[in-house]
């Protein structure tokens, strides 16, 4: 979706919107349309749209676009909420563009941004594999003008851009089905989008790390005809002593490997490399906006197949860590790859912090749904600036607890650890799994993302399909922690 500012006048698209908090409709909308609004229980509540047309001069569509009451914390996100149902509304009316006209809103230039972003946001779509799709179900809506916008509103929109370009690639290699993303391609495709952004980036092939020693990573991908990667993207933007690492799992596909998994819904792990999705989009969002920061972003990029080169329960790997790990389950896959990356990120990068991100456990959609993902940390400051990142940015976080007794319950009887614990509490023991690989004053956090980077219905301000959840949520922790 194209954005562009005009002074508006004759040239503005015929569909033009105005924003409404609750109760107050415009001073200046004529009797008829205020009677109409009424009539039509329109109040401004967040989320309503209200409709009329109108003749003078070629046909006009007015509309108004409720806010509820935008206060506080909550300003942003109302605003935010309200582009995004005009956009619901409009993809595929026909109208190719929509003017925002800002003129008696009280908006702010942020207030601005954020309803374009919510607007561009939820433009987004992947149809590239739909031929067929009939005309009048075809995307037409292409153009956001804003009309009379706040002093300040362009430049606020080229930060908020950048955040909306790194959700749509998130969204994107999410998307993507497996025979056309796998390790090797998602490599190629971060490589062709951030090209001419500042990132550079490192990949690591299976010689290297199968020189490397990274035992477990490369246990998973044993199966699969496609190899492993490890890819490395960093933006330095800043200098500093000490870089922030996030890392990302990356599966490509997740059969569950020898230890199978049913066949009903299998098709959605392909999504199982949402936190390198999310990771990816980030460095891209951070670059486009050339963050003050240093920040690396790892993935550890793999595909979970069952093979008669496959790895069997029961085998036993060494992590590049040098801990050794018995296989109890090859579906806990995740954590093998996210174990050599951390250690790798923090032989390579010697991050002061690291923040992972993973579709790690069914046990978490039990625990949150797909409401908040859970977060787990060595580092009570680093865990509530991401539960306030969390909230700040709509991508929200909830904490669970770590402890000695939880990581007593990966202990095993012939290895150092083995990779699942018993049923109960699957996602703890997960993260206490991971914490083993995190060296000591590194700050640390986990987030277990399953429930969040899906959806099956569409939310505020994405489609069913791929929400682009982590991006958000990391691009606000670099403005708030490392940028400010
Ligand atoms: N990728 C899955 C977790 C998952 C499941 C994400 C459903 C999203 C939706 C992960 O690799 C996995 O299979 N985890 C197992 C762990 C178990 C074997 C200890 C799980 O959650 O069942
Ligand atoms: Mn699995
Ligand atoms: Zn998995």
């Amino acid at each position: 979706m194209k954005v562009t500012f005009a002074a508006g006048g004759a040239s503005a698209p015929r569909l033009v919107v105005r924003v409404v908090e609750q109760d107050k409709l415009p001073a200046t909308l004529d009797a008829t349309t205020a009677e109409a609004a009424k009539a039509s229980r329109f109040s401004g509540k967040l989320g309503q749209t209200f409709e009329t047309f109108s003749g003078e001069g070629g046909l006009r569509r007015n509309v108004l676009a409720g806010l509820g009451e935008p206060a506080g914390d909550a300003r942003l996100q109302a605003f935010e909420r309200a582009g995004a149902a005009v956009t619901a509304k409009y993809l595929t009316s026909g109208e190719t563009a929509v003017a925002f006209d800002l003129g008696e809103s009280g908006a702010s230039a942020g207030d601005a941004a954020a309803l374009l972003l919510g607007a561009v946001l939820r433009g987004w779509r992947h149809d590239v594999y739909r031929t067929r799709l009939p005309d009048d179900q075809k995307p037409t809506l292409a153009e956001v003008v804003v009309l009379n916008a706040p002093d300040g509103t362009e430049a606020a929109w080229a930060t908020e851009s950048a955040l909306a370009e790194g959700v749509a690639f998130t969204r994107e290699l999410v998307t993507e089905p497996a025979n056309i993303i796998f390790p090797e391609s998602f490599v190629e495709r971060c490589r062709q989008r951030l090209e001419g952004t500042g990132v550079e980036i490192v990949v690591l092939d299976k010689q290297a790390m199968t020189d490397l020693g990274m035992g477990a990573l490369l246990g998973v991908g044993q199966g699969s005809r496609r190899d492993s990667r490890i890819l490395a993207m960093r933006w330095k933007g800043a200098d500093v002593a000490k870089p922030t690492a996030f890392v990302g799992k990356g599966v490509t596909f997740d059969t569950g490997g020898i230890s199978i998994k049913p066949a009903a819904g299998m098709e959605d792990m392909k999504w199982d490399m949402g936190g390198a999705g999310a990771v990816a989009g980030t460095m891209l969002a951070l670059a486009r906006r050339k963050a003050k920061a240093d920040v690396v972003g790892i993935c550890g990029l793999v595909e979970n197949m069952p093979d008669g080169n496959a790895q069997r329960p029961g085998d036993v790997v060494t992590s590049m860590s040098g801990q050794t790990i018995e296989v109890i389950n090859t579906d806990a896959e995740g954590r093998l790859v996210l174990c050599d990356a951390i250690t790798w990120t923090q032989k390579e990068y010697a991050p002061a912090t690291i923040v992972d991100l993973a579709t790690l456990t069914g046990a978490m959609i039990i625990s949150l749904g797909h409401e908040h993902g859970g977060v787990f940390s060595n580092d009570d400051a680093l865990a509530d600036a991401l539960l306030a990142a969390g909230k700040a940015s709509g991508d929200k976080l909830w904490r669970f607890p770590l402890g000695v007794a939880y990581d007593k319950l990966i202990d095993s009887p012939i290895a150092d650890m083995k990779n699942v614990g018993p049923r109960y509490g699957g996602s703890i023991t997960a993260a206490q799994f991971i914490q083993r690989f995190v060296d000591k004053g590194v700050a640390w956090a986990h987030c277990d993302i399953a429930g969040m980077v899906w959806a099956d219905k569409p939310g505020a301000t994405w489609d069913k399909g791929a929400t682009g959840f982590g991006v958000r949520l990391l691009d606000r922790y670099v403005r708030d922690v490392l940028e400010s």
